[in-house]
């Protein structure tokens, strides 16, 4: 299953992400406050239980988060999207996984992994910008979904529609969040429209 988000705040700043001419500093403060979006829809979809909180007029009923939350960017464009997620969702644990897609073949090649302790409590949410292929995302569930855990949540800027449909195929369990769906790949593997390479617009790596 797919949520796509909407909002006119949130299509503004889709449009400067999408922007050749943005500099490097307008790119990313956009890309932080997309992913504000994203987490704080994330967070909607978190499993959570009831306390009892009590104010200095009465005893109310409360909602957090239950059981523990892992948050993982794949490497390196990922990283983009990690401060906005511990911005809203404060006490997670991070772990991370470095992939490289091969431009010619697109498929990706794992360069790092380190996660944290993982329990049947654990919700995961791995965050990358582009969902292309969806290689480097089903590469990285793949080996998520066997380690313990509740739920796996994956969210993105951008997906294409090859790229969530390989997912669902894939991991018809995991849920994507994604800002944008935009229209296909092109012949390179890119989206289109699209913002052109992630990693490099935010790194400088041009
Ligand atoms: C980009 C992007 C995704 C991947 C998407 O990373 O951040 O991880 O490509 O493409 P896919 O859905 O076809 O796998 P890239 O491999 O270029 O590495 P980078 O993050 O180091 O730039
Ligand atoms: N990776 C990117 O950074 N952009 C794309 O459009 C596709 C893969």
């Amino acid at each position: 299953m797919a949520i796509v988000l909407s909002g006119t705040a949130l299509s503004a700043e889709i449009a400067t992400i999408r922007d050749r001419s943005s500099t490097i500093d307008v790119f990313r403060s956009a890309v932080y406050r997309i992913g504000l979006h994203l987490a704080v829809e994330t967070s909607r979809h978190l499993p959570s239980r009831e306390i009892h909180v009590t104010t200095p007029i009465e005893t109310t009923v409360g909602e957090v988060i239950d059981g523990n939350v892992i948050v993982v960017p794949i490497l390196r464009a990922g990283l983009g999207l990690l401060d906005p997620f511990l911005k809203i969702c404060p006490n997670v644990t991070v772990g991370f996984i470095g992939l490289k897609r091969n431009e010619e073949t697109l498929k990706p090649t794992e360069y790092y992994r380190n996660l944290p302790p993982s329990d049947s409590s654990t919700t995961f949410i791995v965050i990358d910008p582009m969902l292309a292929t969806g290689g480097s995302m089903t590469a990285t569930l793949a080996l998520i979904r066997e380690l313990p855990h509740r739920k796996i949540i994956a969210a993105c800027l951008i997906s294409a529609p090859e790229g969530i449909g390989r997912i669902a195929q894939d991991h018809p369990d995991v849920l994507i969040i994604t800002a944008a769906l935009d229209r296909q790949l092109n012949n390179d593997g890119y989206i289109v429209p699209g913002l052109g390479d992630a990693g490099d617009r935010l790194f400088g790596t041009l």
